[in-house]
């Protein structure tokens, strides 16, 4: 498939219903396979920032009180928009952010699902009645609308976890702003136009690109944004927190995870191959989900191994537009730096490289990682302790189920984990002892939108998706009447 210009006029910022910000200077969109620039977008400031918040502030008085059903509606519309544009989007995806062609057409898919979630969860957003305190006394509790949200969203789904706040801020009856990652706006650019083509009201959904450090600061000074949500790196969740004090933001953090994956010796070992290539080579290991190292027990240590590697050995790298690819470039060099520091620090303590351990980088723009099994790792190395981001997988020897727990759970992180057994008993023990938001139980692949996604510890604050992914959009009031 050939390589398209995707430049547009509506490579801008959405703002008010308004496609605006040619004036403003612009920076490139870098394919990450080729390293052809495929767009120039608007680079934002505070002044940009502050218009957006201002739109959104006065199209919530008319979108929080439209009935819940009304924007029900708007939301299904768009979904029924991404459907019908999957090929569209999917490529504009890959070739932003790489990932193999039919990733993203299964992304859109997912991405669809959040808006199709949360257009029903509108219209079951439940108030009470309390027990009055007297006998003239009746107590109502309504849940409304937090506000304003301000959106950070990251480039390693462009599409989904857009949407995964989209939709739930939308069914509350909030408005929102996104603030896209500086490498993937097109995805979201595109969202914006199937916002608009679904008649969604001017200003209820906003977008800007630029200066994520001047835009972010102009999120967290302005009163008028009163939530903010974000996915990220755990060091901007951090800084995110710090800023929220002075207006007391709500504020939801999905951040960085260090997943282990457990291979019991009662495993079905072919099904946690399979989990194991799917969970850790989706994205070319670029999701914060991912599995970042195994434990294996030691009766069937080598006998995984053996049956991985095969497995990995069939894996195919390249360009994510051609046929047949399964791992797409690294975002950029310097994803590609932290992935090569950490195959170097694990083989400089001892590990051994079972297959990969090396990459490529054919210009300051374009770098491949080969999908890469170490083994006889230890826990001083910082593969085991770090988020990779990359195709790498350390392996890691355990006798007992005390031993592994304690592993599994020494790290600030607590956001996926998952196991492999057939023992149930055995599996109900190992799934409450884990310290992590989500447990894939002979399940790779956890993630869908009826589950509340988040992480615990330095993971994050929230959750996403499922019932609980529209709280954080709203608020509690009781009513204390007098008769
Ligand atoms: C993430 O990387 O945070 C998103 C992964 C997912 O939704 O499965």
């Amino acid at each position: 498939m050939s390589e398209v210009q995707v430049t547009e006029k509506k490579h801008l910022n959405f703002i008010n219903g308004e496609w605006t910000g040619v004036e403003l200077g612009s920076f490139d969109v870098i394919n990450p396979a080729t390293g052809k620039v495929i767009a120039n977008v608007p680079k934002s400031g505070k002044k940009e920032t502050d218009e957006a918040v201002e739109a959104a502030h006065t199209a919530y008085q008319s979108w929080s009180k439209l009935a819940s059903t009304e924007r029900s509606q708007y939301i299904r519309k768009v979904a029924e928009i991404m459907h019908a544009n999957k090929e569209e989007l999917a490529k504009i995806m890959t070739l932003e952010m790489g990932k193999p062609l039919a990733e993203s057409r299964g992304e859109v898919i997912y991405a669809a699902s959040f808006l199709e979630w949360y257009a029903e969860e509108a219209r079951r957003v439940y108030g009470r009645t309390i027990p009055g305190k007297s006998a003239n006394n009746r107590i109502q509790v309504v849940r409304q609308p937090v506000g304003v949200v301000a959106a950070i969203t990251p480039w390693n789904f462009p599409a989904a976890m857009i949407t995964r706040k989209l939709g739930p801020a939308l069914a509350a009856g909030c408005t929102i702003v996104i603030k896209p990652a500086e490498s993937t706006p097109l995805t979201a650019m595109k969202l914006m136009e199937y916002c608009e083509e679904a008649g969604i009201p001017n200003g209820v959904v906003n977008l800007l690109t630029g200066n994520p450090g001047e835009i972010g600061e102009a999120f967290m000074s302005n009163p008028k944004v009163r939530k903010v949500t974000f996915t990220g790196s755990t060091a901007v969740g951090k800084q995110l927190i710090r800023q929220s004090a002075d207006t007391v933001k709500n504020i939801s953090l999905e951040l960085g995870g260090h997943a282990p994956l457990i291979i019991f010796e009662d495993a079905d070992i072919e099904k946690a191959v399979q989990g194991a290539i799917a969970s850790k080579f989706r994205n070319a290991g670029q999701t914060c989900i991912c599995v970042n190292r195994i434990y294996v027990q030691s009766s069937v240590y080598d006998k995984f191994i053996t049956a991985f590697k095969e497995a990995v050995s069939r894996l195919k790298v390249g360009n994510g537009l051609n046929d047949g690819v399964d791992i797409g470039p690294m975002i950029n060099k310097a994803g590609y730096e932290k992935v090569e520091k950490h195959v170097q620090d694990a083989v400089s303590k001892g590990a051994e490289v079972v297959i990969g351990g090396r990459g490529e980088i054919i210009n300051e723009n374009v770098c491949y990682y080969q999908p890469t099994i170490l083994k006889d790792v230890s826990a001083d190395m910082v593969v085991m302790n770090e988020e990779t981001f990359g195709p790498v997988v350390p392996i890691q020897r355990f006798e007992t189920d005390e031993e592994v727990i304690e592993y599994a759970n020494n790290s600030p992180y607590g956001l996926a984990a998952y196991f492999y057994t057939e023992n149930v008993t055995r599996g109900t023990k190992i799934m409450e002892s884990l310290d992590f938001g989500i447990v894939g139980w002979n399940d790779a692949l956890p993630s869908t939108a009826q589950a509340p996604f988040g992480g615990m510890k330095e993971s994050g604050i929230g959750r996403e998706g499922g019932i609980e992914g529209i709280e954080p959009y709203l608020e509690t009031k009781y009513v204390s009447l007098g008769l």
